[in-house]
């Protein structure tokens, strides 16, 4: 139980690793902060322009939530798994770099979640897909994903990560209070518009 600290710790210094940032300083494409939404996530990186820097954006933000689960998983197995998925997860939208200002962990969830339980992420995925191609609404697609990921962990058999992928739903949810808000508006900005 004592390792649980050292590995949330490991995790979340993992998680907090600002890829979007550091992708879009050393491309030269301006600070990130200042464009569109202001978030650090694939989204807001894509508004840059770049489709490359948003796909290793996208491709690194879930790794880092993946490896933090694979390793703690292999080392001290399930509950370490969970605690470093949480963990990596805060560290992504709490960075202590950042002042705490950090981004709204759906690539770090997926990739948390293929860790976790790959039929459950590939399902998640696929949600989100399904509903950007549908309503090309990035934020839509994350909130649609988030809250259905649990029902996929049930149905497909993996009841154990309900509570859980429920805390990430919220979590998931509340950073994106704002999206919420313009979609309610109908103001919320389309992807690649
Ligand atoms: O993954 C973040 C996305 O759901 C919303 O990003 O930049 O449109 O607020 P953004």
């Amino acid at each position: 139980i004592l390792m649980l600290i050292p590995v949330a710790i490991a995790a979340y210094l993992l998680g907090s690793v600002p890829f979007g940032i550091v992708i879009t300083r050393v491309m030269g494409l301006g600070n990130l902060r200042d464009i569109g939404s202001g978030n650090i996530g694939t989204t807001n990186v894509l508004r840059t322009g770049s489709k490359t820097a948003a796909f290793l954006t996208l491709i690194l933000d879930a790794g880092k939530g993946g490896v933090a689960v694979l390793i703690a998983r292999a080392l001290f197995g399930d509950m370490a798994a969970q605690i470093a998925a949480l963990a990596s997860f805060v560290g992504h939208c709490y960075p202590v770099w950042l002042k705490f200002q950090g981004g709204k962990g759906v690539a770090t969830f997926l990739g948390i979640l293929l860790a976790l339980f790959w039929p459950a992420g590939i399902a998640a995925c696929l949600t989100w897909l399904v509903t950007a191609l549908a309503t090309r609404i990035s934020s839509l697609s994350a909130l649609v994903a988030s809250a259905t990921a649990s029902l996929w962990a049930w149905v497909l058999g993996m009841s154990s990560l309900v509570i859980l992928l429920s805390v990430f739903a919220l979590l998931i949810w509340w950073r994106h209070r704002e999206n919420i808000q313009r979609l309610l508006a109908g103001k919320e900005s389309k992807i690649g518009g």
